[in-house]
């Protein structure tokens, strides 16, 4: 990806904080922590998601899931966070509801400042496509659409007219350097170009939070680590705020911020002190 920032044009009113940006701009974790600028200290971060103490349970027949038992967790703005844990914890649980694609079943949960127990259905939907890019483990794109078309969905959903849907869907794909690809359907595609699509789809819309399920769950290595390396961009570059879920070790220990989901709790969150 080549400089995804100047690439694709903001849809997003209000302007392009230049002083937070910069602090983004540091790619030693090391020097980052040992002397924040007063913009990097987590504090002095407005928080792009507020969950507080929140559960979930499912319930089918005469039984119950508590798949999150009391989970308070922050993403501040600008932040890079993995989530980890065993199978069943609750981890893409807790994703939908930051996600805004499901909603709590007791606890408070904010996204952009605004309580989600207070809007419709249709005020959820509206808020999640102006904050939230989601990419699913599974992809999810529609098998007989154009990469161009699958991208610029979201935008359909906001009212923007079809050149720029266009234009902007062409400048996501090639800001995933899938330039070359704009036509091709998903079945025409390999699992990582599928993928970058995907992502593409996520941030099109410039939104503040990229949030990402197990985003190399399907890839080989090589493809791994450009998708990797595409949301790192995204993050020091463009200041979205990225929280992935992984099963891989090596992608969570290059998150600055690590939390432990475990039996619907959380377990351990290096930001609340946590250890590095
Ligand atoms: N729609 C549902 N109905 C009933 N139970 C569910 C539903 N979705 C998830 N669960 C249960 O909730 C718990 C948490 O599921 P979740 O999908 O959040 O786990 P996960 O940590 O993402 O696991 P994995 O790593 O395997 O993806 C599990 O016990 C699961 O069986
Ligand atoms: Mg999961």
């Amino acid at each position: 990806m080549t400089g995804p920032g100047p690439s694709l044009p903001r849809t997003r009113e209000e302007p392009h904080d230049q002083t937070h940006d910069q602090t983004h701009d540091q790619t030693h974790d090391q020097e980052h922590a040992l002397t924040p600028a007063p913009e990097a200290r987590p504090a002095a971060r407005a928080a792009a998601i507020e969950a507080v103490e929140v559960t979930r349970s499912y319930r089918f027949g005469d039984t119950t899931v508590d798949a999150l038992r009391g989970v308070s967790f922050t993403v501040a703005e600008g932040e890079y966070t993995a989530i980890v844990g065993p199978s069943g914890s609750g981890k893409s649980t807790l994703m939908h509801l930051l996600g805004c694609l499901d909603r709590p079943t007791s606890g408070v949960l904010r996204v952009g400042g605004r309580d989600v127990a207070t809007l419709s259905d249709a005020e959820l939907a509206q808020l999640r496509n102006q904050e939230i890019g989601f990419v699913f483990q599974a992809f999810q794109l529609l098998p007989r659409s154009s990469a161009m078309d699958n991208v610029a969905l979201p935008l359909l959903y906001r009212g923007v007219k079809a050149p720029e849907r266009r234009e902007l869907a062409a400048a996501a794909l090639r800001s995933v350097n899938l330039g070359h690809r704009l036509t091709h359907r998903p079945t025409q595609m390999s699992g990582g170009e599928q993928q970058r699509v995907a992502i593409a789809r996520a941030l099109v819309g410039s939104p503040r939070i990229l949030l990402a399920d197990e985003p190399t769950g399907n890839l080989d290595t090589k493809n791994g680590a450009e998708v990797m390396r595409i949301l790192e961009e995204l993050n020091s570059e463009r200041g979205v705020a990225v929280v992935l879920v992984t099963h891989d070790d090596e992608v969570a220990a290059r998150a600055r911020r690590q939390v432990r989901v475990r039996d619907g709790l959380i377990e351990r969150d290096t930001a609340a002190g946590g250890g590095a």
